[in-house]
């Protein structure tokens, strides 16, 4: 059959058209035409589809290409068959391109559902304007995110006293702020990147701290931690810091925050006022049983003085007693000497102490005391000194200064008992505000020092804290009275100075005793009074004796008449007013500065203003700056501390009367 199409024999269709020229043009110049046609359409379908390579259903034009492509080849086998009768080959051309039209065909119709699909321009420009307003809000939302951003970085930019950062995972930084700075001291550009722990101390970085308090706040959300830590220059900071986790949607860790204050200051002023207080609480108990010792002591002495100056009055009477009435009286006296010197150094314990103030020089009184110390050490102990050069001179009772170092110098033996060095060394130092504040009672201000120093055991800290108390002893009964240091403390205090002690112990011991510096030339170091003589001085002068405390008084006339006085007596100031009117030619007025009602002070300026030749002496169990306090100082008046022995009396009733008024007499006038 296939032969047969190619089978020749035909005519050439040509004939049909009667090979008219007209016809013969017109059918091959239009077939040709479109023939060309045909494949110049491919040709664009072919330069579209490969240039547009996303087009959907590209394949589509490539079978439509192919589709033009046989349609055009039949046109131009049209031409062809006009003068060549080949209808086999035509035929077969048109079979291939019926093919291909079908397919087209049928393929179109299963395309075009879907080509419906495809949105149209008017719907694409829609769904274009959506787009480009959802564009818009996007970036205004954006925009704001961003001012959002920048203002909460800005917030935390200008946290200045708060350290806040962020670390990663790790515990690496990954930001910083300027509050940061300012307390750790690293600038942003040297610490982004650096490890956390770099801010711990290197014995709470060996300790895992750093990686502890991450683990916490992984696990619990936060961790709370206040402690030292490590600046860029290597000083330490007290830090009260937290450290947050922080976890993305999924509660997956991806950080932390840490929020650091340094509490150095805060945590140093609450130190500081701790410190102030128990030296207030301190010093308010030193007052209180200050204020109780001062009292006993003073009702003490006006007894002992009654029974010392009783038993004086027994041994100058002229009646010879039996030796063992002479015995008991000795042992009375043994006893109130006793008495009295215990009082004595509790009233020095009370700052009541009568004191003799000089102007004084540390280092001349240390070396002429250095004999006494050396002998009360003994040799298993080595004496040193530390005088420092142009020692400020002070205002002090140089004989007491004295006292204090060899009851220290007792102290430091007894706490050296295997032998050691004891260290005095003198010195100037300035107290300021700050050490004023945090000692009770001590004035900011220029202060010489002495300070003794052993090497002995040291006290632990209960004994340090209760050293300075009258009667606290560590030593056993008979050894030690527990009054040395208390006795110490009172004189310093009274001397407007302060001490320090500080011990350890098997470190020894260092007790300092600040005097505030005189403004004075020193003149002498010790200033010690000489009571002694070899006669009593007497008098027959008419004198007034006015005391509350009976035995006293008993004493006090009984000894004045003994040396010759024309004596008169009085319990209270009323009584001693109107004996003043009453009686003439008074010439003195004895009288205690401690009277129930009008007190003493008072009685003798109301005296001196009615007869203003009479003369005054005071008698007081308290000390110097209360009387000092009199105002009459500059007037002739005298001080008679108790407990005062009848020569005592004898010299303040006599200088007292042979005294011009005005004038003064070192011996017996109360001094400071
Ligand atoms: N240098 C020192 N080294 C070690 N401990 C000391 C020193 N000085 C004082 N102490 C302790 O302080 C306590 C009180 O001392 P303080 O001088 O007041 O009394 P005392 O020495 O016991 O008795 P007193 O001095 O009246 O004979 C002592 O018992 C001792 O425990
Ligand atoms: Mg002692």
């Amino acid at each position: 059959m296939f032969q047969s199409l190619f089978e020749s024999g035909l005519a050439p269709h040509g004939i049909c058209l009667l090979w008219d020229p007209a016809l013969l043009w017109l059918h091959a110049t239009s077939d040709l035409l479109i023939g060309i046609s045909y494949y110049v359409i491919p040709l664009g379908l072919a330069w579209l589809t490969i240039r547009r390579r996303d087009l959907i259903f590209g394949w589509m034009f490539w079978l439509f290409a192919l589709f033009i492509l046989a349609c055009g080849t039949t046109h131009f086998m049209d031409v062809w068959v006009l003068w060549h009768p080949d209808y086999g080959v035509q035929g077969l051309l048109k079979a291939f391109t019926a093919v291909a039209s079908v397919l087209t065909a049928s393929l179109l119709w299963v395309i075009v559902p879907r080509l419906l699909a495809i949105p149209t321009p008017e719907q694409l420009k829609r769904v274009s304007n959506q787009l480009t307003e959802e564009t818009v809000r996007h970036e205004r939302t954006a925009e704001q995110l961003r001012r959002s951003e920048e203002s909460f970085r800005l917030l935390i930019e200008s946290v200045r006293d708060y350290a806040v950062f962020m670390m990663d995972r790790a515990g690496r930084i990954t930001s910083w702020n300027v509050g940061a700075q300012n307390i750790t001291g690293f600038r942003q550009d040297e610490i982004i990147g650096q490890h956390y722990a770099r801010f711990f101390t290197p014995e709470d970085q060996a300790g895992g701290k750093p990686m502890r308090m991450m683990v916490t706040a992984e696990a619990e959300g936060v961790c709370h931690d206040e402690g030292w830590r490590v600046r860029k220059d290597g000083t330490l900071f007290i830090a009260d810091s937290t450290i947050h986790s922080i976890v993305d949607d999924d509660g997956v860790l991806i950080g932390f925050s840490k929020v650091t204050r340094d509490i150095t200051q805060r945590r140093q002023a609450e130190r500081d006022l701790e410190q102030a207080r128990s030296a207030l609480a301190q010093s308010q108990k030193m007052q209180a049983v200050g204020q109780l010792t001062g009292g006993i002591a003073h009702d003490f002495n006006n007894m002992l003085t009654a029974v010392l100056g009783g038993v004086e009055l027994i041994e100058t009477a002229r009646e010879a007693v039996s030796p063992s009435v002479a015995r008991t009286i000795r042992m009375i006296r043994r006893a109130a000497d006793h008495g009295a010197e215990l009082t004595t150094r509790l009233l020095a314990f009370s700052r009541k102490q009568t004191l003799i103030p000089g102007i004084t020089d540390l280092n001349r009184l240390v070396s002429e005391t250095m004999e006494l110390l050396r002998r009360t050490l003994g040799n298993s102990i080595t004496l040193e000194m530390e005088l420092s050069s142009d020692v400020w001179p002070i205002f002090v009772d140089a004989n007491q200064v004295e006292a204090a170092l060899l009851n220290l110098a007792v102290n430091a033996r007894d706490a050296m008992a295997d032998g050691g060095t004891l260290t005095i060394t003198t010195g100037n130092i300035h107290l300021d505000e700050q050490y004023s504040r945090h000692h009770d009672e001590i004035a900011s201000g220029d202060y010489a020092f002495i300070a003794v120093r052993d090497t002995g055991c040291g006290m632990p800290s209960d004994v340090l804290e209760h050293a300075l108390e009258p009667f606290y002893t560590t030593k056993g009964v008979g050894k030690g009275t527990g009054l040395g240091l208390s006795q110490v403390y009172g004189f310093v205090k009274q001397s407007g100075g302060h001490v320090e002690l500080q011990s350890r112990v098997g470190a020894g011991t260092t007790v300092m005793m600040y005097f505030p510096r005189s403004h004075a030339e020193a003149a002498v170091a010790g200033q010690a009074v000489s009571r002694s003589g070899p006669a009593l001085p007497t008098g027959t002068e008419k004198i007034l004796i006015v005391e509350d405390e009976e035995e006293v008084r008993a004493y006090s006339v009984t000894a004045a008449r003994h040396l010759g006085y024309d004596v008169i007596e009085a319990r209270d100031a009323q009584t001693a007013l109107s004996l003043l009117q009453e009686k003439a030619g008074i010439s003195l007025l004895l009288t205690d500065v401690g009277l129930p009602g009008v007190d003493g002070r008072d009685l003798a300026r109301m005296a001196q203003s009615a007869h203003p030749a009479l003369k005054i002496v005071f008698t007081s169990g308290y000390a110097q700056p209360t009387l000092a306090e009199l105002g009459l100082l500059d007037r002739g008046v005298r001080l008679l501390p108790k407990p005062f022995r009848i020569e005592d009396l004898a010299h303040a009733l006599r200088s007292a009367l042979d005294a011009d008024r005005g004038d003064t007499d070192e011996g017996t006038k109360a001094s400071g």
